[in-house]
C-alpha cells in the first residue's frame, strides 16, 4: 500500500507553517526515494497542533504535531510512516482529548477528507442529505428543517426553517440562496474552516435550501480576507458542475440549482445581511430598512434565502439523519451543535464543536486551559466585537441563545476571546465605540454620531474628568444607540461596553488628579 500522509493546508494551518512542513516531507520522501501520496486536507480545528501531520497506518491514523520543518528528517528517522514514536506523536487523532470531547455533526469531515475530492466526500457521508431531499416535496424538506431546531448561526438564531417557509411561500419567477461568508466577528474562523476544509457540504446545503424553496441560483460571499476560501470554493463549485451535483438536473432530478462565487471588499458592515445584498448587486454596502424582508424583497427585489455558511452546512446532516436527531442535542430553544471557536489569550485555541448546554467555565478552563499567558482569565467576549464581556462571576452561564440574553450578552457566531488579569477594560470599551465608529455605514444618526461621542466620552473618564458623570452620560448614549439604530452594529455597540463598565467597574475609576488636571 502507497503511504498516505495528510498536510492539512488550510489557512490556520498554513499560517502556522504547513506549507515549509509539507515541502520538507516532499524532500524527505524523494531524498530516500520513498513513493508516498501527500493529501492536502484541512484542519481538524485543534490549532494548538497545527501544523498537524497525519500518516494512515493498518492500524488507522496516527497524528504528530505540532510538527516543525526542522523536525521531519526525525520523524521519517523514528518511522513515522507506519507511526512511529517521536516527541511529537499524538496518537490516533480522534483520541486527541480536544477532539475526543466533540460531537462533531457539521464537522464531522473537516480534516478528515481531501477536501477536493467528491468520492472521499460520498465515503464519509457526503450527499446522503441532498439525495433524500431531492425525492421529496419542497414542503417537507421545510418542515424537516423547522422541526430540526436549527437557528441562524450567523448571529442573530433567527430559525432557519421558517426564513425558508417564507421563501417557499412568496411566488416570484427567480429566487436565490445567498451564503453569507463574511465573517467578520473577532475570534471566528468556522466559515472558513468549513470551506476550506469541506467545501462540498456547504455546496450540499446550499443546493438543499434551492431545492427547499424553488431558488435556482447561489450566491456565496466571502470576505476579500479569505483568498484560500475563495479558492477552494471556486474549485469545490466547478467539481460540482462536472458531477451532476450543480447544474439544470441537481443530482439527475428535474430540480436545477447553479452556483456563483463573489468576493467581499473588507467592511465589516458588509456582513449585515440586506448591506451585503447591496453590495451584491455592485452597490454602497449601506444597510437597508426592513421590511420588506429580503426573504420577500431580497437580492435584485427577488425573494432571498440569506444564511451564514454554518447555518447552511448544518442541512445535510439534518436531511440524513432527520430532524430528531440533530434535535435531540442541545437544551431549551438552541438545538444541534454549534461550533465555538476559542480564541485570544487561550491556551488551546481551536475549534470545538458541541451541543449546545456547556458552560462558559467548562469552556474556558476545561476545554481552552485557561490563558497561553498562565495568568488568571479575567474577562471573555463572546459573540465578536458587539458581544459582552463576561467576568468569573458569570462562568456557569450554559452555551445557549436565551441563557446568554438572560445575563445581558449574545452567542453571536460562537467566537470567544480569552483575556488575562492584565487587560484593562476601559480601553476595550472604547476599543467597542471605536470600533462602531470606523466600521458604523452611517446610515443612522445614533450609530453614526453616537460612538463617535462615546468615544470621547470614554476618554474623559480616562483623564478622570468627571468620571462619574461621565459614566452616566455613556449609559444614556448606549441606551439610545441600543433602541434606536437601524441594525445590531450600533444597537449591540452598548453591550460590550455596558458589560466592561457593569462588570469591571474597577477599571473605570478616576486616574490620579495629576493627570487629570492636564
Ligand atoms: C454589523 C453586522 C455584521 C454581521 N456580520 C455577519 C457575518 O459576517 N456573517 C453572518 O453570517 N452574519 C452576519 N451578520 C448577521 C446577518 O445580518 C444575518 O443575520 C445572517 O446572515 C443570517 O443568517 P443566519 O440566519 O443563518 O444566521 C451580521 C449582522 C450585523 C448587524
Ligand atoms: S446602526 Fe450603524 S451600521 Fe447599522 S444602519 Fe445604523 S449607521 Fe448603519
Amino acid at each position: 500500500m502507497t503511504p498516505r500522509i495528510y498536510v492539512p493546508r488550510d489557512s490556520g494551518a498554513l499560517a502556522l507553517g504547513a506549507e515549509k512542513v509539507a515541502k520538507a516531507i516532499e524532500k524527505e520522501l524523494a531524498d530516500r526515494g520513498i513513493e508516498a501520496k501527500i493529501v492536502r486536507n484541512g484542519s481538524r480545528g485543534a490549532y494548538f497542533l497545527e501544523p498537524m501531520v497525519e500518516v494512515a497506518t493498518e492500524n488507522g491514523r496516527v497524528a504528530y504535531g505540532p510538527v516543525k520543518p526542522s523536525e521531519v528528517k526525525s520523524l521519517f528517522d523514528s518511522g513515522f510512516l507506519t507511526g512511529g514514536h517521536h516527541k511529537r506523536w499524538l496518537g490516533a487523532p480522534d483520541k486527541i482529548p480536544f477532539l475526543a470531547r466533540q460531537t462533531r455533526l457539521t464537522f464531522a469531515r473537516c480534516g478528515v477528507i481531501n477536501p477536493l475530492s467528491l468520492d472521499h466526500y460520498k465515503a464519509h457521508g457526503g450527499l446522503k442529505g441532498l439525495q433524500n431531499a431531492v425525492a421529496m416535496a419542497p414542503a417537507e424538506i421545510v418542515k424537516q428543517v423547522t422541526e430540526s431546531g436549527l437557528r441562524g448561526r450567523g448571529g442573530a438564531g433567527f430559525p432557519t426553517g421558517i426564513k425558508w417557509k417564507t421563501v417557499l411561500d412568496t411566488t416570484a419567477d427567480k429566487k436565490y440562496i445567498v451564503c453569507n461568508a463574511d465573517e467578520g466577528d473577532s475570534a471566528t474562523f468556522a466559515d472558513r474552516m468549513i470551506m476550506e476544509g469541506d467545501p462540498f457540504v456547504l455546496i450540499e446545503g446550499m443546493a438543499i435550501a434551492g431545492v427547499a424553496t424553488g431558488a435556482t441560483k447561489g450566491f456565496v460571499y466571502i470576505r476579500s480576507e479569505y483568498p484560500h476560501a475563495v479558492a477552494m470554493m471556486q474549485k469545490a463549485v466547478e467539481a460540482a458542475r462536472k458531477t451532476g451535483l450543480l447544474g439544470l438536473n441537481v443530482l439527475g432530478s428535474p430540480t436545477a440549482f447553479d452556483m456563483e462565487i463573489r468576493v467581499g471588499a473588507g467592511a465589516y458592515v458588509c456582513g449585515e445581511e440586506t448591506s451585503l445584498l447591496n453590495s451584491l448587486e455592485g452597490k454602497r454596502g449601506v444597510v437597508r430598512a426592513k421590511p420588506p424582508l429580503p426573504a420577500i424583497q431580497g437580492l435584485f427585489g427577488k425573494p432571498t434565502v440569506i444564511n451564514n455558511v454554518i447555518s447552511l452546512a448544518s442541512v445535510p446532516v439534518i436531511m440524513d439523519k432527520g430532524a430528531a436527531f440533530y434535535k435531540d442535542f442541545g437544551m431549551g430553544r438552541s438545538r444541534g451543535t454549534i461550533p465555538i471557536q476559542i480564541a485570544g489569550n487561550v491556551r488551546y485555541g481551536g475549534l470545538f464543536e458541541a451541543a449546545f448546554g456547556m458552560t462558559l467555565g467548562e469552556i474556558v478552563d476545561d476545554i481552552g486551559g485557561g490563558t497561553a499567558t498562565g495568568r488568571p482569565v479575567k474577562a471573555v467576549q463572546v459573540g465578536g466585537p458587539l458581544g459582552a464581556y463576561f467576568p468569573r462571576s458569570l462562568f456557569d452561564t450554559p452555551f445557549d441563545y436565551e441563557a446568554f440574553a438572560a445575563k445581558d450578552g449574545l452567542i453571536g457566531h460562537a467566537g470567544i476571546t480569552v483575556f488575562d488579569d492584565t487587560a484593562d477594560m476601559l480601553k476595550q470599551a472604547r476599543f467597542a465605540m471605536e470600533f462602531c465608529a470606523i466600521e458604523s455605514c452611517g446610515k443612522c444618526t445614533p450609530c453614526r454620531i453616537g460612538s463617535t461621542r462615546g468615544v470621547e466620552t470614554i476618554d474623559k473618564i480616562a483623564r478622570g474628568i468627571e468620571p462619574e458623570k461621565q459614566i452616566e452620560l455613556v449609559t444614556d448614549l448606549c441606551n439610545t444607540m441600543k433602541f434606536g439604530s437601524l441594525c445590531a452594529l450600533g444597537g449591540f455597540t452598548p453591550y460590550p461596553v455596558m458589560s466592561a463598565i457593569n462588570h469591571f467597574r474597577e477599571d473605570f475609576k478616576p486616574a490620579p488628579v495629576a493627570e487629570a488636571a492636564e
